[in-house]
């Protein structure tokens, strides 16, 4: 049992609470345990990361599978607290682009900017580095348009508590906001220190200390997490940005805000780090193992087209494009291939014929077609939690086109 933080009083919705300020990182008196077991652990973590790099050097064409890990990261850490989008609802968006109802499509939008914006300044010389400027300009373009906009990119000026309707029943109350600047800027000058801790360690410390500052009034934690993605390729851990670890997150959403709470009452910075680098470990392991089946897969189905009878050139390129776009219609491949109507519906056809493609809407018109197997097998992990996706029960069922 250590300490982590000291206790201010602070005043929200006109009541007195506790709120909680933590001692700068790392841990300290003592400092973090790093035993045997946990050793280990961390070893193990990054050598389940080696083994993804590599799965990453071996595939001809990496780009495809950032656009698709990115993307099952953003949809899986934005459905951690709630947000009601699938993988099939971000692809058939980005087939159509419609915006009907697609407010929460539009959050992982968000997500996917901000990732963009942040990984390419960290790339440049001349980019933000990490920074408070860094964490607020990435928020900005988090929360662009959606609930709660109006303070996007700004630490927030109000009192602020986790769960509960009022502070006085709340789970955690952070750090009155007169701190929170000092505190991020603390949390800062740790990922620039140096540290004898192993830097994914490091990067675990700085997701409990950046949700118990909580210094944003939303988009904590979409925020905290696309922060470990950042640091975890900025500090060479990652050649790219393939693991999608708030999967980890979301299966195990218990004992995520129960570790998270247990560093801030109990000190215990060992569990966590457990919890975290376990995490690495396991979501490592199958992403690479998604990786090379998924190239499995489109190996195997590309030697499928190009050995059908009506296969032509358009057809081939379409296949190429599928692992960006595995939900597709006429009209978006005609664009995508710079092409006519008819030729892009004889491409199209051509895919449907060797079983690569399959239309999902069941209409004449307005079709929609979906590289099925390749879905099926990228999606695993981002369904709608079930209490969730009753109420939602059609928005996220593969074979369905526009909602
Ligand atoms: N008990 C807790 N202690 C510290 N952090 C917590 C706790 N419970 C939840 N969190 C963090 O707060 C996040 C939710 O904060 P919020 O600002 O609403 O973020 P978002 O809008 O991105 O979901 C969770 O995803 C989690 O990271
Ligand atoms: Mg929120």
């Amino acid at each position: 049992m250590r300490t982590t933080g000291r206790y201010e009083v602070t005043s929200a919705l006109g009541e007195n609470v506790r709120a909680f300020v933590p001692s700068a990182l790392p841990p300290q008196d003592p400092p973090l345990a790093l035993n045997d077991d946990l050793a280990e652990r961390v070893a193990k973590a990054e050598e389940a990361l080696r083994l993804l790099n590599l799965a990453a050097a071996m595939v001809p064409d990496v780009d495809w599978f950032v656009y698709a890990f990115v993307r099952k990261e953003a949809v899986v850490s934005s459905q951690i607290e709630g947000t009601q989008a699938t993988l099939v609802d971000l692809f058939a968006f980005e087939a159509e682009h419609t915006l009907g109802g697609a407010r929460d499509v539009e959050e992982i939008c968000n997500y996917l900017d901000a990732m963009r914006w942040a990984r390419r300044q960290l790339s440049s010389a001349k980019g933000v580095p990490i920074s408070v400027r860094l964490f607020n300009e990435a928020h900005k373009r988090l929360m662009k348009g959606v609930r709660g906009a109006d303070k996007a990119g700004e630490l927030r000026r109000t009192q602020n508590w986790i769960g509960g309707a009022r502070p006085s029943d709340a789970v955690f109350v952070p750090p009155p906001p007169h701190l929170v600047g000092a505190l991020l800027s603390d949390v800062e000058k740790y990922l620039h220190a140096d540290d004898t801790l192993p830097p994914i360690v490091r990067a675990g410390l700085m997701h409990v200390q950046f949700e118990t500052i909580h210094p944003y009034l939303d988009g904590n934690g979409r925020l905290g997490r696309l922060l470990v993605a950042l640091l975890l390729e900025h500090w060479g851990l990652l050649t790219h940005p393939l693991l999608y670890l708030s999967l980890h997150f979301k299966r195990n959403r218990e004992d995520y805000y129960r570790l998270l709470t247990a560093v801030r009452v109990r000190g215990d910075w060992e569990a966590w780090t457990r919890f975290f680098v376990d995490g690495v470990a396991t979501i490592a392991t199958e992403a690479a193992t998604t990786a090379k089946e998924l190239f499995a897969l489109t190996t195997r189905d590309q030697a499928r087209v190009l050995a059908a009878d009506a296969t032509s050139v358009s057809a081939l390129r379409l296949f190429a494009l599928l692992p960006r776009h595995p939900l597709i219609n006429v009209a978006g491949v005609a664009a995508l291939l710079q092409t006519t109507l008819p030729t892009a519906s004889k491409a199209v056809q051509t895919l449907v014929d060797v079983g690569v493609l399959q239309e999902t809407t069941g209409r004449k018109r307005d079709r929609t077609f979906a590289y099925t197997k390749y879905l099926e097998r990228l999606r695993v992990g981002t369904e709608l939690v079930p209490e969730r996706s009753a109420a939602h029960g059609k928005r996220h069922r593969l074979h369905q086109g526009r909602r």
